[in-house]
């Protein structure tokens, strides 16, 4: 398993190009099971991730042409479509259970294994409880045998008023997409609003469905009968924008950060501008210059969109384990997402965690030392921790790493980090 080793303190410098987004290009090339006609997907992230995704459409029968530095792909059906998502492919990934929904939209029947990815909730695994309850009332008939979801319609899934009892990315996804060559009106309230999501249905739309979004949590879909080709490039990824954001923030940095909407990130702006960044915000970039003194902040809770991405928390905790002052972050959408405090208590970092909530002591001063990453942004986190210890930081397991920022380490290097990968 591959390592990075960091030699720090590095300050940040340069300009850094932001890729595409993980988060939205994983639902959107799910969505291309809905297509009979070929669909161009460009803007591709070159992450662990979308591989995995693409290797779960190969296996159902697409055929994929790569371009443009295989961040271009033409997805196009062959004869022999199958419903079958293995669980080989999707343990690794939980996206792989977006696949679920469009087959038996578009075939009337999948056999879906249970997702897998980031074990962020601890014991509680990642539930897809919303995912199959919604799929119920539009007609999907499920049963769980050997880890596998069997599911099966009565020809169209058919429009129904849901109500999401909770917030769930993945779950408004999914209906969203079940919905669109469904049979009538599917009014869907309670949907999460990232902006990933509304790049979905910017997708969709491009492509004939019949998609509105009424208030701020309500998506109203008018099944078709069938999808255009189209070609859509994925949006600039929001959490890599975000890391890079925090990166200059905690490393005195001085960085243009490119390819991305800023206006999608206010709160994480605010929170940095409240800590102490300089930030000048232009059409698709965004200007950061690192505070001499970070300042402690208070009371960070992460929230589903537009609140502060529970995505982020690993990577603001170590800014402000340099800020000058006690702060907190009490995370609410995911159990497990302090497994890094413990790596950062390694290098020096003093958080004491009761509950949902993460109390920072400040002015640490971190000490090189091995840690071991335990998720794709604890991962990241550790890195940026790494930027800013004494000595070489040694990161293990960034295979985490991998599923979610492409290229992470040259980039770093380009904007003066001095970082290795050793396989
Ligand atoms: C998406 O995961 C993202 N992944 C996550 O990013 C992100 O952290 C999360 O949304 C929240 O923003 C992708 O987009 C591929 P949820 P998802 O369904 O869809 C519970 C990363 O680092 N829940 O919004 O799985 C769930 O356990 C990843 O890129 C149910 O209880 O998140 C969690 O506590 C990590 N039942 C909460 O809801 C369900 O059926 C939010 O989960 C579904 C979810």
């Amino acid at each position: 398993m591959d390592k990075f080793v960091i030699k720090g303190p590095c300050k940040v410098r340069g300009q850094v190009s932001i890729s595409g987004s993980k988060n939205s290009s994983l639902p959107i090339l799910a969505a291309t099971l809905l297509f009979d006609k070929p669909v161009i997907v460009q803007n591709l992230p070159r992450v662990r991730d979308v591989d995995t995704m693409l290797n779960l459409l190969k296996s159902l029968g697409s055929n994929i042409q790569f371009s443009n530095n295989k961040k271009t792909v033409k997805i196009t059906k062959t004869k022999k479509q199958k419903q079958f998502a293995s669980y080989s492919i999707v343990k690794t990934m939980r996206a792989g259970i977006l696949v679920l929904g469009p087959l038996v939209a578009k075939y009337h029947k999948s056999i879906s294994s249970f997702p897998g990815g980031c074990v962020l909730n601890g014991n509680s695994g990642r539930p897809i409880n919303l995912h199959l309850e919604a799929l119920k009332k539009i007609g999907m008939k499920y049963e769980i045998k050997k880890g596998y979801i069997h599911a099966k319609s009565k020809g169209k899934l058919r429009g129904s008023i849901i109500r999401f009892p909770k917030i769930s990315v993945g779950a408004t996804q999914q209906l969203i997409m079940s919905a669109v060559l469904g049979l009538g009106k599917f009014t869907l309230k309670g949907v999460a609003s990232e902006p990933e999501i509304k790049d979905l249905t910017n997708f969709l739309i491009s492509a004939g469905a019949k998609i509105k979004w009424i208030g701020k949590r309500t998506c109203q879909i008018i099944g078709v009968n069938s999808l255009r080709e189209t070609k859509y490039s994925v949006m600039g990824d929001r959490i890599e924008t975000g890391t890079f954001c925090v990166a200059a923030t905690l490393a005195k940095g001085d960085l243009l950060i490119e390819n991305f909407d800023p206006k999608l990130i206010k709160t994480e702006l605010n929170i940095l501008k409240k800590v102490g960044a300089k930030i000048k915000l232009f059409k698709n970039s965004i200007h950061i210059k690192g505070p001499e003194k970070i300042k402690s902040i208070r009371n960070i809770t992460t929230k589903e969109y537009p609140g502060f991405p529970t995505d982020l928390a690993p990577q603001l905790m170590v800014l402000l384990c340099k800020a000058s002052g006690t702060s907190s972050i009490t995370e609410n959408i995911f159990q497990g997402r302090f497994l890094h405090a413990m790596e950062l208590q390694r290098l020096g970092a003093k958080i004491y965690i009761k509950n949902r909530t993460a109390k920072i002591e400040g002015n640490k001063n971190f000490i090189a030392a091995e840690v071991m990453s335990s998720d794709l942004r604890a991962s990241a986190a550790l890195v940026l921790a790494g930027i800013v210890s004494n000595g070489n930081t040694i990161v293990t397991r960034v295979y985490h790493c991998d599923r979610g920022y492409e290229n992470f380490e040259n980039k770093l290097k380009k904007i003066g980090v001095k970082i290795k990968r050793l396989k």
